[in-house]
């Protein structure tokens, strides 16, 4: 070898062996490079919208109230948030959602956050926009079995609806497939999810992140081989792998026609899927413990196998909890609630739709106040002015009640029309405690 190549070798194994990649210092792993991980997760400063669809308040107000409108759907009774729901990270908290005819859908509900950045959707990519994408369960005979042109006719019979398409398309204010496509899309590109831990210790904060959780994140950037697709501050390479999960469920090979894309899949966002188990395209692992079990144990050897999935990953019980406490720093404390989604007013017992005798806040996780007395025939008005999902659950004399989810703005209003001592709490925070005394009318 000429002495310039030596020189050069020689460099290089330097180099190796300051990243620790060399000699004894195989089982350590390397020194995490901060600067260069804080760079490649750091958030964008807005999200992304197509010249053809510009957002505007109003267009995306009607995005998100026909995203609740079960006029979409055949049997007027399915709306696009059946299956996403706000709280699960917009997704149902089911492997596979029961189709209409009674029979499991061949995939997950996806979650719906921060998909203004995505360059294709559904699983399998065959959707080239979030405009094309809405169109296809409306349609589609097992989610919403609708109709498009009944659909659209029985918008166009709502006065309250055509005012809402005026304001929002105003050049072209007609109840159309492509404006309310572009409504429906407007709408999803509000969904961006909000800053959490990990994210505050990417923009510098060494805190934000404990010991364990740094721990994790370095064996995910590191040994784990886990950014090779879970890439960037949205976790994804935009790109489809086969990650070798048992179902036979061929992918995107078939929208391609490529066979060696067989069993590849969209790798999801990692953002707030604390709240969207269970996970992969037929929702067949059940938490992140099994997800990590998965890539470390379990990946089925075929030949259609990512060449970007590590072959082998040797993880300690004690790496896998870093890892999985890593994964949790990535979704919020609570299920978030975008500003853009409508409140709800829910009603309950009889008389809910009495004046209320008495309101409750929820503000901090705490009912205030704390305690209320009402007669029989009185209707309290609990209202959620926190940050978070709250949930109301109620038992008393003959009487239970429980809200769902219950969001920031969302209001529940309960009719009593027995006496006696009522409990309620938060389902999601038990620590909050409200004590209802219904007394005798007199
Ligand atoms: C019956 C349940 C159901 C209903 C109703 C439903 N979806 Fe979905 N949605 C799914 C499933 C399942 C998938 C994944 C299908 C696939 O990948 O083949 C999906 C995929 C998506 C995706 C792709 C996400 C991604 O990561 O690529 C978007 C966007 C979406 N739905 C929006 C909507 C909108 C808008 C509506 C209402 C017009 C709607 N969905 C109604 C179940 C549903
Ligand atoms: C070769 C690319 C690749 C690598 C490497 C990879 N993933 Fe994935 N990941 C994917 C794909 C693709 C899916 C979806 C697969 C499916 O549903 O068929 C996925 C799914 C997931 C999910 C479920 C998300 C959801 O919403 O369903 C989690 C969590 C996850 N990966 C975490 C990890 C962790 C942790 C590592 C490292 C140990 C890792 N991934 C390594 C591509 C990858």
């Amino acid at each position: 070898m000429p002495r310039e190549g030596l020189a050069r070798a020689g460099r290089a194994l330097a180099s190796l062996v300051l990243a620790g990649l060399v000699g004894g210092a195989a089982d350590k792993p390397a020194p995490l490079d901060v600067e260069h991980w804080r760079k490649a997760f750091a958030r964008p400063d807005h999200a992304p919208t197509p010249a053809d669809n510009p957002a505007t308040p109003e267009k995306v107000a009607l995005g998100a109230g026909l995203f609740e409108d079960t006029r979409l759907s055949g049997s007027d009774n399915v709306a696009c948030s059946s299956c996403h729901q706000a709280d699960l990270a917009f997704s149902d908290g089911v492997d596979r959602h029961v189709g209409h005819d009674g029979q499991p859908l061949d995939r997950r509900t996806p979650p719906l956050w921060n998909l203004a950045w995505g360059l294709s959707f559904f699983w399998d990519g065959r959707a080239s926009s979030l405009e094309a994408q809405a169109m296809v369960p409306i349609e589609n005979e097992r989610e919403m079995a609708g109709n498009l042109q009944t659909a659209l006719r029985e918008l166009s019979a709502d006065p309250q609806m055509r005012k809402a398409f005026a304001e929002a398309f105003p050049d072209d204010p007609a109840i159309t497939q492509a404006n309310l496509a572009k409504a429906l899309a407007a709408f999803q590109r509000t969904l961006v999810s909000p800053e959490t831990r990990f994210d505050r210790w990417v923009k510098g904060d060494d805190k934000a992140l404990e010991p364990d959780e740094l721990a994790g994140f370095s064996l995910f950037v590191g040994k784990a081989g886990c950014v090779a697709c879970h890439q960037g501050w949205r976790f994804t390479d935009e790109a489809f792998h086969d990650i070798g999960l048992p179902s036979d469920d061929k992918g995107r090979g078939p929208v391609l026609g490529v066979s060696a894309a067989d069993h590849a899949f969209k790798t999801p966002s990692l953002r707030e899927r604390v709240w969207s188990a269970p996970y992969m395209h037929d929702g067949s692992i059940a938490s992140f413990d099994d997800v990590v079990n998965h890539y470390a144990e379990r990946v089925v050897k075929r030949p259609t196998l990512s060449a970007d999935l590590p072959q082998q990953i040797e993880l300690s019980a004690t790496e896998r909890a870093q890892l999985v406490a890593f994964l949790n720093t990535v979704s919020s404390d609570d299920p978030p609630r975008p500003a853009s989604l409508p409140a709800r007013t829910m009603a309950w017992g009889t008389n809910a739709d009495a004046v209320p005798a008495s309101s409750v806040s929820q503000k901090a996780r705490r009912f205030t106040p704390g305690a209320v007395i009402l007669k029989v025939g009185d209707a309290l008005r609990i209202l959620n002015d926190d940050t978070r999902v709250h949930n109301i659950r109620l038992d008393g004399p003959g009487k239970s009640f429980n809200s769902d989810a219950q969001n920031p703005g969302d209001t529940v209003t309960v009719g009593f029309d027995r006496p006696g001592h009522y409990d309620v709490i938060c389902g999601i925070h038990p620590e909050m405690r409200l004590s209802v005394d219904v007394a005798q009318a007199r």
